[in-house]
């Protein structure tokens, strides 16, 4: 596999085999992850893999607390306010996702148990949990940004998926509980991993992108 294939062939993944992916994998993954580029290589990432018994308590506490409707409390607040264009990117996505997944507007109970799936961590075998040190500085997250798109793509060369899961972080508290990440760190992004039930509809569906023009801007190129 090129990187044009992988690239174009990495989509989030949002219904996942619950076999685990055999340890040796996902470490070669994330070895490899590991050469992707930093402000001045400081490398600021840290990532805990979680799996097991471990994230079925995790995931558990996390339906609980979803269904008693409380609220997300991530360490790292979540984007709220978009501007006209990326609202309707925002709301074309979760329109499309319903629609593949046969869901109706006003079918809150669905809704529910999908929303449910994501505290499940859509079924993913693993969750990787992307933490930094609290007092980091906005610009790594630059860094952040690049080193989880190294993953989703050395993923996609194995066989396996990924989707980058801010839910899978919203409440910080039950993931610390459960695992060894210390109070000094950030829980920052998570990241579903597994297998893809490649024929589930909704991973069938693809999100859309603008036209090149919307966003590339050539000046004095060829
Ligand atoms: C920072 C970040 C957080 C995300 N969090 C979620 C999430 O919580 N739930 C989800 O279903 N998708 C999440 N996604 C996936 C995006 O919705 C997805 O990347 C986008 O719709 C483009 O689709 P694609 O990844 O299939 O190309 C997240 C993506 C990013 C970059």
């Amino acid at each position: 596999m090129d990187v044009k294939e992988a690239v174009l062939a990495r989509r989030s993944i949002r219904a996942f085999n619950p076999e685990p992916v055999p340890r040796e994998v996902l470490e070669e993954i994330m070895e490899n992850a590991l050469w992707a580029p930093s402000w001045g290589n400081t490398q600021p990432w840290k990532l805990t893999l979680i799996g097991g018994e471990t994230l079925e308590k995790i995931k558990e506490e996390y339906v609980q607390m979803f269904g008693k409707g409380i609220p997300a409390n991530p360490d790292f607040s979540m984007p709220t306010e978009f501007n006209v264009i990326q609202k309707a990117r925002y709301q074309g996505l979760g329109k499309g996702l319903f629609l593949a997944l046969g869901i109706a507007r006003e079918d809150k109970e669905k809704r529910n148990a999908y929303y449910e799936e994501m505290m499940r961590c859509l079924g993913a075998p693993h969750l990787i949990c992307l933490h930094l040190d609290r007092e980091f500085h906005p610009y790594t997250l630059m860094d952040v940004g690049i080193i989880l798109q190294t993953i989703a793509l050395l993923a996609v060369e194995q066989g396996l998926g990924t989707c980058i899961l801010a839910q899978a972080i919203r409440y910080p508290g039950v993931v610390r509980k459960h695992s060894d990440i210390p109070d000094d760190q950030m829980l920052v992004m998570g990241m579903a991993i597994g297998r893809p039930i490649m024929d589930h509809p909704v991973n069938i569906f693809r999100s859309e992108r603008g036209k090149p023009e919307e966003f590339l801007n050539y000046v004095d190129v060829g």
